[in-house]
């Protein structure tokens, strides 16, 4: 398949909705990262997107909506709880996710077999033109190669599927860099599954106490049930192995200088005010203090590791766990297999 790469003029739009409605798969931008989607009430089209990113068939994706009406329209949910409707009201559009139960109209492609849907209205005026055009809801996980760091441009889509899917809409690069925050309502307690730039402070100033599901900040036993598919798989990762840094700057800086000095293949990732001291090649994403720049060019990096240099490994800051940085950290520590070294 010629793998078609379009602008996203209302030509190019009306395009791409058009492989849509022929059931066909389209990378679309949005404000976290690129989508790849397919029409999500057409079974055989979602099945596309497990095949074109390699995707294990037991891990849902995400239904985008262009408004909130359409949850009501395409009667997407058996119910629609007050506190999602707070969230929703909040939150959107915007990178939040909200799973709910489901109602019969989802193909199990899309849920997976669970009796819930995850539903995200996103703010990206390209992704929400596109779903309305399309005349449907489109289902969309990042449009990565299954295990490969989400892509954040067109031209990272293109790396991991050309060939795989029909087109690409290029958007320019996403403003917020990491994934949606992922909270589940269709528990007692509302449970925060995925954590993203909306942080688990925020909603908590919406509707209250939330719990924290275990596997997002600690690595899973083998045995261990997880609320969230998508947990459970090797993620975000390089090539070269990631190694996480828990120390001020200094201690940070010194260690990776004498590793540098020992083995000249080591990499870097670090804050912009580090790069001058730091002899090894240093990627920078963003001030130490500046969490949300950092979520912007985090994923951007991790692919540059593979693309700048044949590095063995790349060390990088380990992030604080909360605010931004959970969700920093959530992604940095699936990337370093769970590996951190204490300076301290
Ligand atoms: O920002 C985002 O959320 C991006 C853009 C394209 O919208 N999408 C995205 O999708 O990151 P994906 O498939 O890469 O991640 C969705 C996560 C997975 O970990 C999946 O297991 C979880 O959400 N998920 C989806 N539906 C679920 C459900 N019904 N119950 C539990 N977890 C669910
Ligand atoms: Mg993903």
């Amino acid at each position: 398949m010629n793998t078609l790469l379009l602008g996203n003029t209302k030509e190019d739009i009306k395009t791409a909705a058009k492989f849509l409605k022929n059931g066909g798969v389209v990378a679309m931008p949005t404000e976290t990262v690129y989508g790849l989607a397919a029409d999500a009430l057409n079974g055989d089209a979602v099945k596309k997107i497990f095949l074109a990113k390699r995707r294990p068939m037991d891990n849902p994706l995400i239904v985008h909506i262009s408004e909130i009406e359409d949850i009501k329209r395409f009667n997407l949910v058996s119910d629609f709880p007050q506190k999602a409707k707070m969230l929703a009201e909040h939150f959107w559009p915007g990178p939040l996710t909200i799973i709910m139960n489901k109602s019969d109209i989802i193909p199990d492609e899309v849920s997976a077999g669970l009796s819930t849907v995850a539903i995200r209205l996103p703010s990206h005026e390209v992704a929400r033109n596109l779903i309305k055009e399309s005349g449907t809801v489109l289902a969309a996980p990042s449009a990565n190669r299954s295990g490969s760091p989400s892509p954040t441009t067109a031209q990272h889509v293109l790396n991991d599927l050309s060939g795989d899917i029909e087109a690409v809409v290029d958007g320019g690069m996403c403003d917020v860099g990491l994934e949606s925050t992922v909270i589940t309502l269709a528990t007692k307690t509302p449970r925060l599954l995925r954590p993203g730039l909306v942080t688990v402070e925020e909603i908590e100033a919406v509707i209250g106490k939330i719990d924290v599901d275990h596997a997002v900040l600690f690595k899973l036993k083998s045995d261990e049930k997880v609320a969230s598919p998508g947990m459970k798989y090797k993620h975000y990762a390089p090539k070269a192995k990631v190694v996480l840094l828990n120390g001020e700057s200094d201690k940070f800086i010194s260690f990776v200088n004498d590793e540098y000095a020992k083995d000249s293949t080591v990499g870097v990732i670090c804050y912009d005010e580090d790069v001058q001291s730091i002899n090894a090649k240093a990627i920078p994403i963003g001030k130490a203090d500046d969490l949300e720049t950092q979520a912007h060019l985090l994923f951007y990096a991790l692919r540059q590791v593979d693309e700048l240099d044949s590095f063995t490994t790349v060390y990088a800051h380990c992030p604080i766990k909360t605010g931004v940085g959970m969700a920093l950290y959530n992604r940095l520590i699936r990337a370093a297999s769970f590996e951190v070294i204490d300076l301290e």
